[in-house]
C-alpha cells in the first residue's frame, strides 16, 4: 500500500496480541500452535512499525491474569518468549530500544538477565521503542506506582500535595514514554483486558475481526487508516 509520507510517523500504538487459542482451535491444532504462529507475527509487525517511523509500540504478550491457563500452555508461551530473548539480545544490528513492561520478578531468573542486559544494551538507541507487556497488568502498574509514592510520603521524603499526573507516570513501566494514541485489538473482542489502564485514557481502540496469527501488514495499516480518520477531542471542543 502507497501510504503519505507522515502515514504512521510519530505515532505510538498498542497491540493486545490475541485469538492465538482461537487460530490453533479453527484448525484442528493444540492452542500452543496458535502462539508458536503468533510469535512470528509479532516480529513481523515489530519490524512492519519500525519501517513505518512509529515512535513507540506496546505489545502486550502475556497478562497478570493469564497465569491462570493450564500450566502446558503458561510453559509454551514462556519457552517462547525465552526463544525471543535470545534473539533480542543480537540487537546491536538494530536501533530499537527495547523496554520490557510488567512484574519480572515471577519469570525465571535467566531470562530476568537477559531482560536487563537487552534493556541496558539498547538504552541508547534512538529509533522506535518497542515495549514489551509481560506478566502486566495496568492494576498491578497503578498499585506499585502507589505503592512507591506513598512509601516516599511515609518517610517524610515526599508531601503527598505534591503528588500529581507526571510524578504518578513517572512510577509507571512506561516513565518518560508516550500514551499509546491508539490501542488495537485483533480477535474482535471489544476490551482492554487491565492493558495499560492509566495510559489509556485518550487512546482511540480499534478493533479488528482478524485473529492475530492472520493478522498482516495491510491489516495495521488499515488499523492507522481507521485511527487517522477519528477526530480526538481531548475534552475540548
Ligand atoms: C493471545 O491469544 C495470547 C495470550 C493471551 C497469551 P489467546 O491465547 O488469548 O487466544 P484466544 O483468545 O484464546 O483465541
Ligand atoms: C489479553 O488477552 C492478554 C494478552 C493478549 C496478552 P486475553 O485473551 O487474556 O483476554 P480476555 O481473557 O479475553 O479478556
Ligand atoms: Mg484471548
Amino acid at each position: 500500500m502507497e501510504h503519505p509520507a507522515d502515514f504512521a510517523k510519530g505515532l505510538s500504538i498498542g497491540i493486545i496480541m490475541d485469538g492465538n487459542g482461537r487460530w490453533a482451535q479453527k484448525r484442528g491444532l493444540p492452542r500452543t500452535a496458535g502462539h508458536t504462529r503468533g510469535a512470528q507475527v509479532f516480529q513481523d509487525i515489530a519490524d512492519y512499525c519500525d519501517e513505518l517511523g512509529v515512535a513507540s509500540v506496546y505489545f502486550y504478550a502475556f497478562s497478570t491474569e493469564n497465569w491462570k491457563r493450564p500450566a502446558e500452555e503458561v510453559g509454551a508461551i514462556m519457552k517462547l518468549f525465552g526463544e525471543y530473548l535470545i534473539k533480542a539480545f543480537d540487537y546491536k544490528k538494530r536501533n530499537n530500544r527495547i523496554v520490557f513492561l510488567g512484574d519480572r520478578t515471577a519469570l525465571e531468573p535467566r531470562y530476568q538477565k537477559l531482560m536487563d542486559e537487552i534493556e541496558q544494551g539498547t538504552a541508547h538507541k534512538t529509533g522506535m521503542v518497542l515495549n514489551i507487556a509481560v506478566n502486566y497488568g495496568g492494576r498491578q502498574e497503578i498499585l506499585r506506582a502507589a505503592k512507591s509514592l506513598a512509601a516516599e510520603a511515609a518517610a517524610g521524603k515526599l508531601d503527598p500535595e505534591s503528588i500529581d499526573e507526571e510524578l504518578f507516570a513517572s512510577r509507571m513501566y512506561t516513565a518518560g514514554q508516550k500514551d499509546p494514541d491508539l490501542i488495537l485489538r485483533p480477535s474482535g473482542e471489544k476490551r482492554l483486558s487491565n492493558f495499560m489502564l492509566w495510559q489509556a485514557a485518550y487512546a482511540e481502540l480499534v478493533e479488528m475481526d482478524v485473529l492475530w496469527p492472520d493478522f498482516t501488514r495491510e491489516d495495521l495499516d488499515a488499523a492507522i487508516a481507521e485511527f487517522n480518520r477519528r477526530s480526538r477531542r481531548f475534552g475540548g471542543v
